[in-house]
């Protein structure tokens, strides 16, 4: 892994075995243009993170003649990552893929610890295959032209992953630090500490899924399209806090978030249909959803069940209006 400033226009630090096919969105192939043998640029957007578009790139690999000692370069969001990931998983039953996150979501959080994922009408991330990078290459120099809802997006991954983390994260989130290399670097260090416990998502690695469940279902609830991911795990924060009955840290979270430009509450989505699509969270076992708790920044554990008329009363709060 590496991370610094001007990694993708250096063009260094690639595998230097095997042809580079880059999978990239519309608005970065321009943006920060990688060289590569065969660039797939898809539509931005999570509309985008569907079967459809990975056949696109599937083909699309097929016809440039991608082979299985080939790598597909992930140059993007948290979208590229996840269709380019789940290609280089099932093309020709796997390539290696090189994640290079270009969004604060991803940087923090989505290039690393291997999961991939497509999203169904039916749920968030119901398709998906684990598949770790090779390597990630984080050019922190690429978040300079991100706009600056999407930077907001990110720092909701950011407040969740100094909620997991505690100490000097933590610390250094509630002071209201601006997000710099060393707020990414502890973001990800935490990420891959706990995806090095828990790799394959069986325990642990739930905690990674603090404020996801209602986040998910507000992302389906309003077709993906009226809330970016970062925004709508914003609004899941806030009720994972409250059901976690943390009055103070709920206060404190609510006001780093509206802060920085993200939503404290959801609008255009009934509090009935978030709550469907909560049940419908694929992390459902036997019938439950399991919730990830937080007892303090660094004490957040997973798996807890939570009463019926509590979560309803977590949403209904964040209705809107
Ligand atoms: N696999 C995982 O572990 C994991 C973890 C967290 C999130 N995710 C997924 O990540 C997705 C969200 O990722 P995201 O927030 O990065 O969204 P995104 O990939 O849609 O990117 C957001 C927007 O920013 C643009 N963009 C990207 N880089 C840019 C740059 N440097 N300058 C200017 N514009 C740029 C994109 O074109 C897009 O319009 C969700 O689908 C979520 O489920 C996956």
């Amino acid at each position: 892994m590496f991370v610094g400033r001007g990694l993708i226009r250096s063009g260094f630090f690639f595998p230097e075995d095997g042809r580079r096919f880059a999978v990239t969105d519309e608005n970065v192939a321009t943006l920060h243009p990688l060289k590569a043998e065969h660039t797939v640029a898809i539509p931005a957007g999570e509309e985008t993170k569907v079967l459809d578009t990975a056949e696109l790139v599937l083909r699309r690999l097929a016809q440039a003649g991608a082979e299985r000692g080939d790598l597909v370069a992930a140059v993007g969001g948290g979208v590229v990552g996840d269709v380019a990931g789940f290609c280089a998983a099932v093309y020709q039953r796997g390539l290696r893929v090189v994640q290079v996150p270009t969004t604060l979501v991803a940087q923090v959080d989505s290039a690393y610890g291997g999961k991939t994922g497509l999203d169904l009408p039916e749920g968030k991330n119901y398709v998906g295959a684990y598949h770790q990078p090779a390597s990630v290459i984080c050019d922190t120099s690429a978040l300079e032209t991100l706009p600056a809802e999407e930077r907001a997006a990110g720092y909701a991954e950011v407040v969740k992953t100094a909620l997991i983390a505690g100490g000097p994260l933590w610390s250094r989130v509630r002071a209201g630090d601006a997000v710099d290399e060393a707020t990414v670097m502890g973001c990800l260090r935490t990420k891959l500490a706990v995806v090095a416990e828990d790799e394959r998502d069986a325990g642990r690695r739930q905690v990674l899924n603090l404020g996801h469940t209602v986040g998910h279902a507000i992302e389906a609830a309003t077709a993906y399209r009226r809330y970016r991911h970062g925004e709508a795990v914003a609004i899941g924060l806030l009720a994972a806090l409250r059901l976690s009955g943390k009055e103070a840290l709920r206060r404190e979270v609510g006001e780093l978030l509206a802060a920085n430009g993200l939503p404290t509450a959801f609008e255009g989505a009934a509090v009935d249909d978030v709550l469907a699509l909560v049940q419908r969270d694929k992390k459902r076992e036997g019938g439950r959803v399991p919730f990830v708790l937080v007892s303090a920044p660094g004490e957040v554990s997973h798996g807890h069940e939570v009463a019926p008329g509590d979560l309803r009363a977590a949403v209904e709060e964040l209705r809107a209006g």
